[in-house]
């Protein structure tokens, strides 16, 4: 514990990851409502906020986002820049459209999708040459838990997701620790696990990249944030913030997450 280094330069970040939720018209309210949420009440400084929409809302969302403090990000890519790949997307597609992040490796992907180590792998090391940066989702699921085996699932995740690019950059670089049982379950992990794994996977970035470059690096915790458990994870030392679903769909409750990161002090209005 005492080894690790908790650099101060890890800017809290919150993203919200849209799934396949959202239709073009209802992207534009979204971002119309958070426009006049931020007439209210500031969004928070000092903290980075994104949105993962679905690829047809990109260019919607970026619009809508273009007056406020909030960046655009996408929620997969594929690893070529161009070429014969029916139904996929590449990552200077993504960079054109004003994407600052992309999210690699989420457990629908890897559950659903059949998505493998090494194309997550791939997907990591294209997204930050196209000048964006990955957010590396890694996360056991309630049966690994159960037999013990957390700690295992998500070093190799982390190792292999990482085994294509050079460490060095940790701003290059964001993980996501998202337990898959606690994914739209309602059942967020407690303030001990989400620690616990945090700090273990800090430890592993060291391990791969040294003090300086796991001290920088932001882990974000995903699975079931709410603004009711939020604070509570907020504070945590090893956690540099959140990857959102589901809460992150009405405007109002993703601006309440927002602030509750920021530590903005409540305006009474
Ligand atoms: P959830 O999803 O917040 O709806 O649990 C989180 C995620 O999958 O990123």
């Amino acid at each position: 514990m005492s080894e690790r280094e908790v650099s101060v330069d890890r800017t809290p970040l919150i993203v919200g990851n849209w799934k396949m939720n959202h239709t073009r018209a209802t992207a534009r309210a979204f971002c119309a409502e958070l426009g006049e949420l931020h007439a209210e009440r500031p969004l928070p400084a000092g903290i980075e906020i994104g949105i993962a929409p679905p690829f047809t809302s990109l260019d919607v969302v970026g619009d809508g986002l273009a007056e406020l403090p909030v960046f655009l990000a996408a929620q997969d890519v594929h690893w070529e820049p161009s070429g014969a790949f029916t139904g996929e997307i590449a990552p200077g597609m993504l960079s054109e459209l004003g994407c600052r992040m992309v999210i690699v490796g989420h457990s629908e992907r890897r559950h659903l999708f059949g998505e493998t180590d090494e194309r997550v792998a791939r997907k990591v090391a294209a997204v930050r040459d196209a000048g964006m940066v990955p957010i590396l989702c890694v996360g056991e699921t309630e049966d690994e838990r159960d037999a013990d085996r957390t700690r295992a699932v998500v070093e190799s995740q982390l190792r292999k997701g990482l085994g294509k690019i050079q460490p060095g950059a940790p701003e290059r670089l964001v993980v996501a620790y998202e337990p898959v049982w606690a994914i739209g379950t309602g059942r967020v992990a407690t303030p001990q696990q989400v620690e616990e794994v945090h700090g273990f996977l800090r430890d592993v970035l060291a391990s791969i990249g040294g003090q300086a470059f796991a001290g920088g690096v932001r882990i974000l915790y995903g699975g079931s944030v709410k603004p009711g458990n939020a604070a509570g994870l907020a504070v945590l030392p090893h956690v540099d913030g959140f990857l959102v679903g589901g809460a992150s769909l009405e405007a109002s409750t993703f601006a309440e997450l927002v602030h509750l990161l920021g530590g903005a002090p409540e305006t009474g209005a």
